[in-house]
């Protein structure tokens, strides 16, 4: 009995190890948010004091349960929502409104009904400046990359809705933005499409080594996906947890100690979920392991 605690009790250690606090100096930031705030006109404070720094070809997922302002944090870096305290930047430059080296892909997969596939590729290039002769060949290269060879000509709405994500992220790989920006595009699949989708764009990712931010409140989607995992809370939207994920690519659902840091995620999600006032004490620091950063810290006065 106490030899199989002391096992499960360095497994759940060995695998919070793989989870490490992410370090990154903003002068080398790709992207750079900072003392970022959001309030609505009906004054719903979404985001506060938000600082994050990502660098060149990192995949950060930003987790949190609903309303804790992922959107909100995602369509300010898009340029939709024009931050009312802070700045965000890219390369240095701050940015003010959409610009083309950032792509915002959402649950729906947004394509034009009226085109083929390849042809909702090759309009998006097109309106990207890219040469007519060049189009067709690049928009096939994608298509190929997304497994859905043979459905070029296809329109919309005679492909499923994994297929239509799949001409989406073709789309959106073709355009080939510095940063691509996503918000639960898997929200609405199926599980077993989810899975695949999932597979799939990890391993587009480790080939591109594109810089991703996506959005999910799927704690074991962002362990399987992110190079870092961003933990949010709300009332206010905060980021409450920047943690690297040390666990090697490809990664797999079923890996335990995927699973194992999962629990450990979820734990802290429901520690900064909770109001100050009905908070557990102490908090659960027994649980947490005797290096690293990954103790709860007071929750930030409001
Ligand atoms: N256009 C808006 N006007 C007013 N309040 C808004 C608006 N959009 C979002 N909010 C509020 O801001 C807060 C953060 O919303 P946001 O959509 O960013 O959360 P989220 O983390 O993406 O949630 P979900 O997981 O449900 O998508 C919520 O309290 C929400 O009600
Ligand atoms: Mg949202």
């Amino acid at each position: 009995m106490v030899r199989a605690l002391l096992a499960r009790w360095k497994k759940w250690r060995s695998s919070l190890r793989l989870l490490q606090p992410a370090h990154v100096d903003p002068g080398r930031a790709k992207i750079s948010i900072a003392q970022l705030g959001h309030r609505y006109a009906n004054k719903v404070v979404a985001l506060h004091d938000v600082n994050l720094n990502v660098r060149t070809g990192e995949f950060v997922c930003l987790l949190g349960p609903s309303g804790c302002g992922k959107s909100t944090l995602l369509f300010a870096l898009a340029g939709h929502v024009e931050p009312t305290g802070g700045t965000v930047s890219i390369d240095g430059k701050r940015i003010h409104g959409p610009g083309p080296d950032r792509l915002l892909m959402f649950q729906e997969a947004a394509l034009f009904p009226w085109l083929t596939v390849r042809g909702n590729i090759t309009f998006a290039l097109a309106a990207r400046g890219i040469p007519r002769d060049e189009r067709r060949a690049r928009a096939d290269t994608f298509i190929r990359r997304v497994q859905l060879t043979g459905f070029e000509d296809s329109l919309p709405h005679q492909l499923s809705g994994g297929m239509k994500m799949r001409a989406s992220l073709a789309r959106a790989l073709a355009v080939d933005p510095a940063v691509l920006l996503m918000d639960e595009p898997f929200g609405s699949l199926d599980a077993q499409t989810r899975v695949h989708m999932q597979e799939l764009l990890q391993s587009i990712w480790m080939r591109t080594a594109k810089t991703i931010v996506f959005v999910t409140h799927d704690v074991q989607e962002a362990l399987m996906l992110g190079t870092r995992v961003v933990l949010m809370a709300p009332r206010p939207g905060r980021v409450v947890r920047d943690l690297e994920v040390h666990l090697p690519m490809p990664r797999s659902m079923e890996d335990a100690r995927l699973t194992e840091m999962a629990r450990h995620v979820r734990r802290l999600l429901r520690h900064f979920e909770v109001p100050d006032s009905e908070h557990p004490t102490p908090p659960p620091r027994r649980a947490l392991p005797a290096r690293g950063l990954l103790r709860p810290s007071p929750l930030p006065s409001r």
